[in-house]
Order: structure tokens, then sequence, then C-alpha cells
């Protein structure tokens, strides 16, 4: 079995900022014809004027049904199929506690529900390919608590368990599906918060993540083109970890804590 993609079309939402950058590119790499749906047009075409070939762009916005349902026909009369479906989409609305009623439903929308939407839209395609993959984009909020983040890391984990849903029923159409739950990764959000300051951010990271650094997008995205090659195809309903050994560490992260227990307070 390959991790070749070459042939295969892939459709990847929220595709325009670095993350989606670095899917796009993974993708490519592997030979993908690729077509980047964001509501960002100036941000989707630069991944495509900086790969040039095989990547296209759709200014579109997933939250809109009837759009929904036109993207994934242009996409298959344009390109003959979908194979690959990669739902990164994302709002990082958030107000913990404070978040009103309006601002969960938004959230919801875009994380969940439209990655649902989309996936069933294309699913006759992806049926029809033969070997259709979805990957669907978590996160390791899915899974613990972070001060402040009562609703993205909701949406993050409704995502994981859909996922499993999905590969449940999916399956009978020779389609497989999984999520990827990136930790730490450089993306827009870091870049505007540390003003561009990688060195910073990876030191920021360091005591929670075993690689001691955040992860690169494009490492990530190495992750989802090997989860809907060929090379996986025992592999579905899973959650990937791409985290730098985030969700191994526990609460003691890298420091010793037993032989604290010799030296705390022993004057
Ligand atoms: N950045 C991280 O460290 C990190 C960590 C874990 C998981 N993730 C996940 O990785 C993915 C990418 O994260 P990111 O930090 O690059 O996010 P981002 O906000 O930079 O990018 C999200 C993209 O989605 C697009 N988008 C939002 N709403 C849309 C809509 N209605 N229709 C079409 N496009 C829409 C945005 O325009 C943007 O290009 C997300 O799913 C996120 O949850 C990121």
């Amino acid at each position: 079995m390959t991790s070749s993609l070459d042939g295969r079309v892939a459709v990847v939402t929220g595709g325009a900022t670095l993350v989606g950058h670095g899917v796009v590119q993974a993708l490519h790499e592997q030979g993908a014809v690729v077509v980047v749906v964001d509501i960002d047009a100036g941000g989707a075409q630069e991944v495509a004027d900086r790969l040039g070939d095989r990547v296209h762009v759709v200014v579109a916005d997933i939250t809109d049904d009837a759009t929904v349902g036109r993207l994934v026909d242009d996409v298959v009369s344009t390109h003959g199929s979908i194979d690959i479906l990669v739902n990164l989409a994302c709002i990082y609305l958030d107000d913990g506690a404070d978040t009103d009623r309006a601002g969960w439903l938004t959230a919801f929308d875009v994380n969940v529900v439209s990655a649902v939407m989309m996936t069933r839209a294309a699913r006759p395609a992806l049926a029809s390919s033969g070997h259709g993959a979805v990957v669907n984009f978590t996160s390791i909020s899915s899974k613990v608590a972070q001060t402040g983040r009562w609703v993205y890391p909701a949406t993050k984990a409704a995502l994981v368990q859909v996922t499993r849903s999905m590969a449940m029923d999916l399956a009978s159409d020779g389609i497989r599906v999984n999520s990827v739950s990136p930790g730490w990764t450089w993306s827009k959000i870091m870049d505007s918060l540390s003003q561009g300051d990688r060195t910073r951010t990876d030191r920021v990271a360091a005591p929670f993540h075993l690689t001691g650094r955040v992860g690169d997008p494009v490492e990530v995205g190495r992750v989802v083109a090997f989860l809907v090659s060929d090379a996986a195809s025992v592999v579905t309903g899973a959650d990937w970890a791409a985290d730098g050994g985030y969700s191994a560490m526990g609460p003691e992260q890298g420091v010793a804590a037993i032989p604290q227990l010799a030296t705390e307070g022993a004057h």
C-alpha cells in the first residue's frame, strides 16, 4: 500500500491560514489536487500561488447549506471526484463561562455542524471514489480543561465523537473517517499573540510538549496525508494525536516529582 495521493482530489475547508497551508502542502506533496475552501480569499490564494499547479481556491462560507451543496457539485464537475475531505475550518469564539447562547450556537455551527454538513454533501462523491477518506480537525483541547475556555473544547470533544459515528455509518460506503488532534501548532493565532516570536512560543510550549516546542503546520499536515492515503487503509474511527507528546504527559509534566518527596521540606 502506498502513501501516494496521485490523481486524488482533496477538499480542505479552512485552508487559508498557517495550519491549513501545512495540510494543503502535505497533500500536494503526495500528488493530490487540492481545493481550498475558505471565507478568507486572500489567505487561500496565497497558498495556491505558493504551491502553484494543482491547488484551487473556492471562496465559500461552510455554514450555508446551499453554498456547501453547490461547492461540492462544482468540485465534482470540475475535477471529476472528491476522494478526500479535510474538515479543518474553525472559529475560536469562546468567552468561557460568559459565552452567550448565540456564541455557543455559532461555535458549534462552524466547528461541528458545518463539518457534518460538508461530509453529508460530499458522501456520494467520497463513496464513488472507492477510497474515500475524511479527516476532522479536533484538538488536545477536547480532553482537558483549559482556563477560560468552555466552548471551543466542547466543540472539539463533540467532533471526536462525531468522527466515531461517521466512521461507523460511512464504512459501508468504503469511506474511512478519522480525526487529528494537534497540540500547540505554529499558527495564525500564535503568530499574532507572540508578534511572530517563534522562539518565545516554543519556550512557553516546552514544559507541556515532550518535543519541547510547538508543532509545524506541515508536520500536522503529513499526519493528515498519511491518514487519507491507502497506507492507512486499516485506520478508521480513530483520533490521532499530532501533539508533540502533549497528551502523553500528565500533570507532573517533565519534572521528576517523586524525588521531591525526599527533598521537599527536608532542612
Ligand atoms: N493552532 C493550534 O495550535 C491548534 C491546536 C489544536 C487544534 N487546532 C485545530 O486546527 C485547525 C486549524 O487551526 P488554526 O489555528 O489554523 O485556525 P485559524 O482560525 O487560523 O484557521 C481557521 C480557518 O477557517 C476559516 N473559516 C472559519 N469559518 C469559516 C466558514 N464559515 N467557512 C469557511 N471557512 C471558515 C478561517 O477563515 C480560517 O482560514 C482548527 O480546526 C483547530 O481547531 C489548532
